[in-house]
């Protein structure tokens, strides 16, 4: 049997809500079809976004959203998307299919969304193909109260009043498809632009993100941080807030970017390199984080993961330039997994955006037409909501051993424990096998025996189970009850192919 031991009175780290993130691109149909209908369409919807997925969206308490890329983001031009929409500029998505993008999703649109939604703005800005006039002048048209010629527009287009953003991304994946930049070059272009970011009188401070490595590229984050790094003292907050991170997992590829594997059609081999695979993102917050930590040894920056997730093949069929895939348990395992190191590295990492919010890549919401499934993924986001903004407790997993051959072995169980500020403690565990439960012993270090699990809930099946648009439920979140109390805390058994979250109250 395994051991969890949690000290139920060391709070350390706050998980940061927007560890839960999202992002969205103007890539297939995640802005278009997924979330932005429009507003004639028969669709129910409130100024063009679909209500359905919204609603869902909120039940699922979406931290913050990224948009609008991506690669796209380094080829968009924000005057096209503002404006009668009869007007807008049409263009080609050179990117994602070579289709139409008519630019009727623009920033007034996004600003709805993440109005109807609640949530945070994360505005990816163009460094790649932009000037730094472009992006100063859309925070202009974006957060501007008095008079100015962007903020005039603005109002001329239908909206007195500004809008709050809360992150800018200076730029996206830069070592690549945002201009093919060396880090020395690209830190010095992040100086330039964020120097234009303002924060007007009265608005909230931009919280500022310089574009982080590819994967385990630590020359990157070496390079960009010497550059970047404000290193005068005071450190004056504000000149470089975050540093991104893009990490893919991959299930069957070596080299080969073509072949990636199917999203359901796998073997039990594939299963445990998947789940090997996502579970590199410990080593990857680690080691990007001691160099961080070189330079920023109080831990002011943030890392931000604001793309990650499994990248498979397409589905059959589908545009190959959408990156339309299913998703399986083998996908809400990883999203467990990697749910739980970003909690455990609460203190460095500030924000996740997993890739993408709908019918792109590992997502959370499928669409067909006017139906809309619930993914695997779903399920684990819902289930781990309550770590939003809790505080991180120390943890100790135990003799749960390993799953997987060679290459492949991975820990058979990822945990994270938080409380909550009304004392309620959130443990989410998974268990990655698929042949065995696991028995865990759930031990508090404190006056474990005054709690009892007040909710309990687990998302399990076989490997690849998946929804679809006639089978809609297969995989869902469902009442756990495999525990029973202890005189230090509680025993769980946790189903083979799962991720559970117990919640123990006093
Ligand atoms: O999420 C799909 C693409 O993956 C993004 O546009 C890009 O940033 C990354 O390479």
């Amino acid at each position: 049997m395994a051991k969890l031991v949690i000290n139920n009175e060391s709070k350390k780290s706050t998980i940061n809500p927007e560890i839960y993130g999202h992002f969205s691109e103007h890539l297939g149909r995640c802005i278009y079809e997924g979330l932005y209908v429009g507003e004639n369409s028969d669709i129910p919807n409130v100024n063009g976004m679909r209500t359905d997925v919204v609603e869902a969206l909120k039940e699922m308490k979406i931290p913050v959203l990224r948009w609008p890329g991506g690669c796209f983001a380094d080829e968009y031009h924000w005057m096209d998307g503002i404006g009668p929409k009869e007007k807008r500029k049409k263009m080609i998505n050179t990117h994602w299919g070579g289709v139409v993008e008519d630019n009727s999703f623009g920033t007034h649109e996004f600003f709805e969304l993440c109005k109807q939604l609640g949530c945070k703005t994360y505005v990816n800005m163009n460094v790649g193909s932009g000037t730094v006039r472009e992006m100063s002048e859309w925070v202009e048209y974006i957060t501007f109260k008095g008079v100015s010629p962007m903020a005039d527009l603005r109002k001329e287009n239908g909206h007195e009043e500004p809008w709050t953003i809360d992150y800018v991304g200076v730029g996206n994946e830069n070592w690549g498809c945002g201009g093919n930049m060396r880090p020395e070059y690209y830190a010095d272009e992040y100086r330039r632009y964020q120097t234009y970011i303002r924060n007007y009188a009265g608005t909230q401070p931009i919280q500022k993100i310089c574009c982080g490595a590819n994967s385990a590229d630590y020359t990157w984050t070496r390079k960009v941080m010497e550059t970047c790094f404000d290193h005068s003292e005071p450190h004056q907050h504000g000149f470089m807030d975050g540093l991104s991170l893009h990490y893919y997992t991959l299930p069957e590829t070596v080299d080969d970017w073509n072949f990636k594997g199917s999203a359901t059609d796998f073997t039990e081999e594939v299963f445990y390199q998947t789940i090997a695979r996502g579970a590199f993102m410990e080593e990857l917050v680690t080691r990007h984080g001691a160099i961080m930590d070189e330079f920023d040894p109080d831990k002011k920056i943030g890392m931000m993961v604001d793309e990650w997730g499994i990248w498979t093949d397409v589905e059959p069929g589908t545009n190959p330039g959408f990156l339309y895939q299913q998703n399986t348990m083998r996908d809400a395992l990883v999203a467990g997994n990697t749910l739980n190191i970003f909690n455990k590295h609460s203190d460095r990492v500030k924000m996740a955006n997993i890739a993408q919010l709908i019918n792109v890549l590992q997502s959370v919401m499928l669409t067909e037409g006017e139906k809309m499934i619930k993914t695997p993924t779903y399920a684990v986001f819902h289930m781990y909501r309550h770590h939003q903004g809790a505080s991180l407790l120390l943890s100790d997993l135990m003799d749960a051993g390993c799953v997987g051959k060679d290459k492949n072995e991975v820990a058979k169980v990822f945990e994270s424990v938080s409380v909550s500020d009304d004392g309620v403690i959130n443990i989410t565990l998974t268990n990655n096998s698929l042949e065995a439960s696991e028995d865990v012993d759930v031990v508090l270090t404190d006056n474990g025996s005054a709690y009892s699990v007040c909710e309990a809930s687990v998302v399990t099946g076989k490997m690849n189970a998946h929804n679809t648009f006639d089978a809609p439920d297969v995989v869902k979140e469902e009442e756990f009850s495999a525990y029973s109390k202890t005189d230090s805390g509680v025993k769980v058994t946790l189903p083979a192919c799962s991720v559970v979250s117990i919640r123990l109250k006093k």
